[in-house]
C-alpha cells in the first residue's frame, strides 16, 4: 500500500526525527518544530464510543450483525448494484446509522482542537455520520471520502431529493423514490461500485505536504483511502491510534503506534501538549442541551425483539410499497404512451419504459 518501505522496523528502532516513538515524543515534536500542517485520517473506530458500531470489529461490527437482513455478503448493504435490486436492507440499517442521534466523541473534539490551535491542514474521513461537522469542524476542512448523509439524490436521473422527505423515510425505514422519475433515491454515501467524490482526489496531494499524520479508528482495508498514510513524506512522523496495528503503520522509524481506544489516546496526547483542559471543555460543549433522561437500559433480548417487530412491520410496509411503486410506474407508462400517441396520432400503446418493466408493458397491451 502506498510507498511503505519493504522492511518493517519494529517499535524499538530509534526514531530519526522524534526524540521518542511515544505520544510524549510527538508532543515535543509538535511544540519544538511549530508543526502546523497536520493531516488526520479516520474511520468508524472514532465513532464507536458514540454508540455507532464500526464495520469489521468481530461481534460488534456492523458486518457481523446483519444476519437478520439475510445478505449473502454483508458488504452488499453498501453495494450499488445490490441496492438497485433491493434497497430495503440499506434503509433498514440507515435508520440506525443516520445522523442526529449521536454525540461527537472526544476524538472528534480533539480534531476540532487541532483546528482551533491552527495546526490542522486537512481531515480525511471515511465516516458518514457527520460527527466531525457536529463537533464544529468547518466543512472545508473535511474530506468526506465516502460521502455522508448530508445530501441525497436519485441514482438514475440524479435529481436532488428533499432532506425532510429523506429524514422521514429513514425514520420509518421506508424506501424513498425520486419525485422526477421512478428511480430510487439514496443518501450521497459512496457505495461499493461508485466513484469517490472529486474532493478526495483534489486533496490527495496534501498528505505529501504534511508535517505530521494522525491515523485513528480505521482498519485501512478499503482503497483508495487506505493508500493515504503511504503518501506522507519519509521522515514525517505518523501516529496510529487504533485497537489493532493496520496498514503498514509502524514500518517507518518515526511511526508511533498506540494500540488502544481513540479517546484514551487523544486524551494522552492532549495532556502531553498541555491541552488537557481545553479538550475536556471543548468536548463538554458538544453535549446536547437537554440530555434526554433515558429509561432503564434495554436487555439484549428486548432489543432483539424490538428489531424483529420492526422488521416484520417493515416487510408489511414494503409489500405495500411495491404495489404503490408498480402503480406509479404503470401511470408513468400510460402517461408516456398517451403523450406519444397524441404526438404521432396513434392509438394507445406502451411508453419508453416498457423495455425496463416488460411485465407492465405486457399488462398495458392486454388492457
Ligand atoms: N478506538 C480505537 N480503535 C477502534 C475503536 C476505538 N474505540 N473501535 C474500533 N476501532 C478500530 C477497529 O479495531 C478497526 O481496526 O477501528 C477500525 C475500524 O475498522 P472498520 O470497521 O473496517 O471501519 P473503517 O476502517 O472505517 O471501514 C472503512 O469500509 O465498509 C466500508 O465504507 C465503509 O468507510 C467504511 C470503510
Amino acid at each position: 500500500m502506498g510507498n511503505e518501505s519493504s522492511t518493517v522496523v519494529d517499535d524499538s528502532t530509534p526514531p530519526s526525527v522524534l526524540e521518542a516513538r511515544t505520544l510524549e515524543g510527538v508532543a515535543t515534536y509538535i511544540k519544538e518544530r511549530s508543526v502546523q500542517r497536520v493531516v488526520v485520517m479516520v474511520g468508524a473506530g472514532i465513532s464507536t464510543s458514540a454508540g455507532i458500531p464500526d464495520f469489521r470489529s468481530p461481534d460488534t461490527g456492523i458486518y457481523s450483525n446483519l444476519a437478520h437482513l439475510d445478505l449473502t455478503d454483508p458488504e452488499d448493504v453498501f453495494d450499488i448494484s445490490f441496492f438497485r435490486e433491493n434497497p430495503r436492507p440499506f434503509y433498514a440499517l440507515a435508520r440506525e446509522l443516520a445522523p442526529g442521534q449521536f454525540r461527537p466523541t472526544i476524538a472528534h473534539s480533539f480534531i476540532k482542537l487541532l483546528y482551533d490551535k491552527g495546526l490542522l491542514m486537512k481531515h480525511f474521513s471515511q465516516n458518514i455520520d457527520c460527527l466531525e461537522r457536529l463537533a464544529g469542524l468547518p466543512g472545508d476542512m473535511i474530506v468526506e471520502a465516502h460521502g455522508s448523509f448530508a445530501t441525497q439524490h436519485c441514482i438514475d436521473c440524479k435529481a436532488e431529493y428533499p432532506e425532510d422527505r429523506m429524514k422521514a423515510a429513514i425514520a420509518k425505514g421506508e424506501v424513498p423514490y425520486c419525485l422526477k422519475c421512478p428511480g430510487l433515491v439514496k443518501p450521497d454515501i459512496v457505495f461499493f461500485g461508485e466513484a469517490l467524490p472529486a474532493d478526495f482526489f483534489e486533496n490527495r496531494d496534501l498528505p505529501g505536504q504534511a508535517d505530521l499524520c494522525i491515523v485513528m479508528g480505521t482498519s485501512l482495508t478499503v482503497q483508495p483511502f487506505a493508500s493515504l498514510p503511504g503518501l506522507v513524506g519519509e521522515g514525517v512522523p505518523r501516529v496510529l491510534i487504533n485497537m489493532e496495528r493496520v496498514g503498514g503503520l509502524g514500518s517507518r522509524p518515526d511511526d508511533v503506534v498506540v494500540l488502544g481506544d481513540c479517546d484514551t489516546g487523544v486524551r494522552k496526547l492532549a495532556r502531553a501538549l498541555g491541552w488537557g483542559q481545553d479538550l475536556e471543555e471543548l468536548w463538554e460543549s458538544t453535549k446536547p442541551e437537554e440530555v434526554q433522561e433515558q429509561g432503564p437500559p434495554r436487555t439484549r433480548e428486548e432489543k432483539l425483539q424490538d428489531e424483529v417487530d420492526r422488521l416484520t412491520e417493515e416487510v408489511d410496509r414494503t409489500l405495500g410499497i411495491s404495489t404503490a411503486y408498480e402503480q406509479r410506474v404503470r401511470q408513468h407508462l400510460d402517461r408516456q404512451a398517451t403523450d406519444k400517441a397524441k404526438a404521432a396520432g396513434e392509438t394507445e400503446g406502451v411508453g419508453g419504459l416498457g423495455h425496463v418493466f416488460p411485465h407492465l408493458a405486457r399488462a398495458s397491451e392486454e388492457r
